[in-house]
């Protein structure tokens, strides 16, 4: 476990930002850098000694923030974006601004500040509709078809380049979808807050057929940092689990978890059964590398949805 480091987590009051700042600010000097756009202050665990952590609002799409953080830090792992990846079908700019511009402002921000390690936050939507499955990381040609999975690819490569510039030595991690507690989205989060609002019916976006992979988020930080003590190069590696789990399977574990056998399920059938223009509908990610480098999740697809929905629902009571 690392430890007596200065770290900087961008987007660290958010979903997987809050709960890698909560376990890493047991043993080093935290800054959380966000705009709390999502993320919120309740998710960070005051720790035992507060000077432990720092917390700087700032917006990382102007390099105002430069002169907010310290001169150097030993570890950057960068989760800020915007993650809501259906908002790109109706809204062509935030993915560019923030993602784009925002992840190439904080490489510049490494490059002037000497900071080498960085933890990048990638997505199995940079592959697209691939057609192998379990997609390996050396899977191509990579094409997106969401501007959010774009986004996530020109950031791979920005940071592959100044990988071979400036020595920065990147972990670039294509995650599955991580589920658990401190949400902020994501479908288990929709299903609760739908049928809390009405526990009669349940609005499923698609045709509920739509299967991809889930990761705790407990594993999804856990492995990060097993590959980041091992690590001697730069690598890209998923995080993903073996099994896919359907969209009305995890509407099944919801209602029952909820107690509302007699909820009925409304399809909106979406585009080709997909819940929105944009959604990858059968995504999995080859596990083969974080294995052989000698981590296994503790939680297979199906357990880290079942968790989650008891983690998130208590959360929300
Ligand atoms: N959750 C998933 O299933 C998943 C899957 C693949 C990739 N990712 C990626 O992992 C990272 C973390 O995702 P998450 O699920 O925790 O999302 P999240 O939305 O909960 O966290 C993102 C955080 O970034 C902050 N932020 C947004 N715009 C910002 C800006 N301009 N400047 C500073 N801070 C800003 C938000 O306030 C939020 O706290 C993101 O990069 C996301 O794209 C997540």
């Amino acid at each position: 476990m690392l430890s007596d480091k200065n770290i900087l987590i961008t987007g660290g009051a958010g979903f997987i930002g809050s709960n890698m700042a909560n376990l890493l600010m047991k043993t080093n000097q935290i800054t959380v850098l966000d705009d709390f756009s999502g993320g919120k202050h309740q998710n960070l665990k005051l720790p035992e000694q507060p000077k432990n952590l720092k917390i700087i609002r700032a917006d990382l799409r102007t390099r105002d923030f430069f002169k907010k953080l310290d001169d150097h830090y030993d570890l950057i792992i960068h989760l800020a974006a915007n993650s809501d990846v259906r908002s790109g079908s109706e809204d062509t700019e935030t993915d560019m601004q923030i993602n784009v511009i925002g992840t190439h402002n904080l490489l510049e921000f490494m490059r002037i500040h000497d900071c080498k390690e960085l933890l990048f936050s990638s997505s199995s939507t940079v592959c697209g509709e691939a057609d192998i499955l379990p997609t390996p990381e050396n899977y191509g040609p990579e094409l997106p078809i969401s501007l959010y999975g774009a986004s996530k690819l020109a950031n791979e490569g920005f940071i592959w380049s100044y990988y071979h510039y400036y020595g920065i030595k990147p972990l670039i991690f294509r995650f599955a979808n991580v589920v658990g507690r401190n949400s902020t989205h994501g479908v288990i989060h929709d299903f609760i807050i739908k049928l809390k609002r009405n526990p009669e019916y349940l609005e499923i976006l698609g045709d509920g057929s739509q299967e991809k992979s889930y990761i705790h988020v407990d594993d999804c930080v856990n492995s990060m940092l097993h590959v980041q003590e091992r690590a001697t190069k730069g690598d890209v590696v998923n995080l993903g689990n073996d099994q896919r789990t359907s969209v009305t399977k995890i509407a099944e574990t919801v209602r029952d978890q909820m107690g509302l056998k007699n909820c009925e399920f409304r399809y909106t059938g979406g585009v080709d059964g997909r819940g929105w223009k944009g959604d990858v509908k059968i995504a999995q990610l080859s596990t083969d590398k974080i294995k052989s480098y000698g981590y296994k999740n503790r939680l297979d697809s199906d357990g880290a949805v079942k968790q989650s929905v008891s983690e998130i629902y208590e959360q929300m009571k």
